[in-house]
């Protein structure tokens, strides 16, 4: 459903996406991972079209949408509308309430005047108050966002993405301010989405143990190039430290900055690669036979 060929991005001299090729054939919740300024987000802006790519690569979706080729503002925001964007500081507007600023992912589709009068059909309001409900925050719809806790406050910046009903939605280090509970929260929210309503869900993560826990499949990048495309457990340690790069100080920040406290089984993989790469790491469960790959 989505096929990403060739796709490059210079800046001047620097290559920042050098020929990424992804194909991807249902909707799937995949984690890009990979040391700072490998690309992610440059990736994910291509995706977008809030960055436009260098030369020649094609993004396709659906068997035939050229998105590379859309010209012009109004082909650019339908497919905007159809592959929603978050952000790590949740671009939410601090002083205005949790529904309008739902409310405000339906602003791609209403005319300038209804902006500026801030009025919202009945239907969009029932539905943003369906959606904050579905993500647990109906009873903080009428506080100002600015109130809200940073896990809250991404929950919105979610709420407001699925007012513009995406196919797809990019998250761009969703987790990257939050401590882990908040994390959490936020991660399994995405997951959920992914899974009832079988949207696609591709988000830059900072931490190996998340991509692993929550994703079917894992994108690693390597200085703009695609070095890993596989799933969760075919991630293993080796393959983690060729995407972070031997040994370096960028893996063991990146893959210790959000470990998220309750150890499920399923954790226990990823949290053995952890703390083979940080000598401060307590050792999880307890027992010593954490048994991996
Ligand atoms: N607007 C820009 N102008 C010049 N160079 C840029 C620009 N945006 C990104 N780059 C460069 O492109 C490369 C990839 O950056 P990008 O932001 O995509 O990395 P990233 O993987 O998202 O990193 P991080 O984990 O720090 O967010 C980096 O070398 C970065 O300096
Ligand atoms: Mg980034």
């Amino acid at each position: 459903m989505l096929k990403i060929t060739n796709l490059t991005k210079r800046f001047g001299e620097a290559t920042a996406v050098d020929g990424a090729n992804i194909t991807v054939d249902r909707a799937m919740m995949i984690g890009i991972i990979g040391a700072s300024g490998a690309g992610k987000s440059t990736l994910l802006r291509m995706l977008n079209r809030l960055g436009d790519a260098t030369e020649g690569g094609q993004i396709s979706f659906e068997g035939g949408r050229e998105i590379t080729a859309l010209k012009g503002g109004g082909a650019k925001r339908a497919w905007q509308r159809d592959c929603a964007m978050i952000f790590q500081q949740f671009n939410l507007v601090p002083r205005m309430d949790v529904v309008s600023n739902v409310l405000h992912g339906t602003l791609n589709q209403r005319s300038t005047l209804a902006t500026m009068f801030n009025l919202y059909p009945t239907e969009d309001v029932h539905r943003a108050i369906d959606i904050l409900e579905r993500l647990g925050l109906a009873a903080h719809a009428s506080k100002r966002a600015e109130a809200l806790s940073g896990g809250q406050q991404q929950r919105v910046a979610i709420a407001r993405a699925l007012m513009q009903d995406p196919k797809m939605i990019l998250a761009d280090e969703p987790i990257a301010s939050l401590d882990p509970m908040n994390a959490q929260v936020v991660m399994d929210a995405l997951r959920r989405i992914h899974e009832e309503d079988g949207r696609m869900v591709i988000a830059n993560l900072h931490t190996l143990d998340t991509a692993r826990k929550y994703c079917d499949r894992v994108i690693g990048m390597r200085a703009g190039r695609i070095v890993f495309d596989g799933t969760p457990a075919q991630l293993t340690t080796g393959v983690a430290r060729d995407i972070y790069g031997a040994g370096g100080d960028s893996f063991s920040e990146a893959a210790t900055s959000t470990a998220i406290e309750t150890i499920a089984e399923t954790e226990i993989h990823a949290a053995k690669a952890w703390s083979d790469f940080h000598p401060l790491a307590r050792p999880l469960g307890g027992a010593g036979d954490l048994t991996g790959d």
